[in-house]
């Protein structure tokens, strides 16, 4: 997968474990205020929230158009229904943001049925607050209190690349993520099941440290008949 950073107007992090992702391109820039290259319904909507939350939309859209421009797509309006945004024919992604940083990875639909993103600084996670976020064995494994965070980013991004499929909420306690250090990769698993046990164990995570955050994006490659699930 190639990572832009659009701050530094080039490709970044070609050798981390997160660069294994193929099809796919993700990418990223500083939050800014670009509310004024906002399409009509997205501004309209920006228009209604907080100077905070408009700045990360902005961001979010504008890193989105980027990366549809580099995978051959019109840059074109990104609505959003409960949430979750809306890609245009043919392409799968997803967006996410924290305070200082926003990144999306878009990809073809013939090769992802789902794609989730996640960005989080680097120590984002308390101790205390992993203790709700965190399963037993996720804590038992973790090298260093830093990679909580990592954890916590794993699941939010499993739960963007399947949402949109399933449509299932699915809580912190409801998943678990299966980091495979030798590999360089994760697998995530529904604790119980349930309608997105399946899709999630088909997917694979990915992660890189950036710029003193977590990316993380798990990836569902496309598989026949998950179009009919949930
Ligand atoms: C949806 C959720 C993951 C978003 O996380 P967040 O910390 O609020 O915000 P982030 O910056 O990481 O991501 C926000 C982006 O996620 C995307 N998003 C929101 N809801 C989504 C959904 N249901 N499916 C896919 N993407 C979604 C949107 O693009 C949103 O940005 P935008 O509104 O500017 O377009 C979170 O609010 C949530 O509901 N979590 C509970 C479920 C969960 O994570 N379970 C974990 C176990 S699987």
């Amino acid at each position: 997968m190639t990572v832009f950073d659009l701050d530094r107007g080039r490709e970044v992090l070609s050798f981390a474990r997160i660069g294994r992702l193929r099809n796919a391109v993700l990418t990223l820039s500083a939050v800014r205020d670009h509310r004024g290259e906002l399409f009509p319904g997205e501004a309209t909507y920006a228009a209604t929230v907080a100077d905070k939350r408009g700045r990360e939309f902005s961001t979010g859209r504008r890193v989105a158009r980027e990366g549809l421009k580099r995978i051959g797509v019109e840059p074109c309006e990104i609505p959003s229904e409960d949430r979750r945004p809306v890609w245009p024919e043919g392409v799968v992604g997803s967006i996410g943001h924290s305070r200082g940083l926003a990144a999306a990875v878009v990809g073809p639909a013939d090769a992802f049925d789902g794609l989730g993103i996640d960005i989080e600084t680097e120590n984002a996670v308390s101790g205390s607050t992993a203790d709700r976020l965190l399963t037993e064995a996720e804590h038992a494994w973790l090298p260093a209190p830093e990679w909580r965070t990592m954890i916590f980013a794993a699941k939010e991004a499993v739960y963007k690349s399947v949402n949109p499929i399933v449509r299932e909420f699915l809580g912190f306690q409801d998943v678990e993520i299966d980091v495979d250090e030798e590999v360089g990769a994760f697998r995530a698993r529904c604790i119980e099941d349930r309608p997105s046990a399946e899709a999630i164990a088909a997917g694979y995570g990915h992660w890189a440290l950036y710029r003193a955050h977590w990316m993380v994006v798990f990836e569902i490659r496309a598989r026949r008949g998950a179009a009919s699930e949930g």
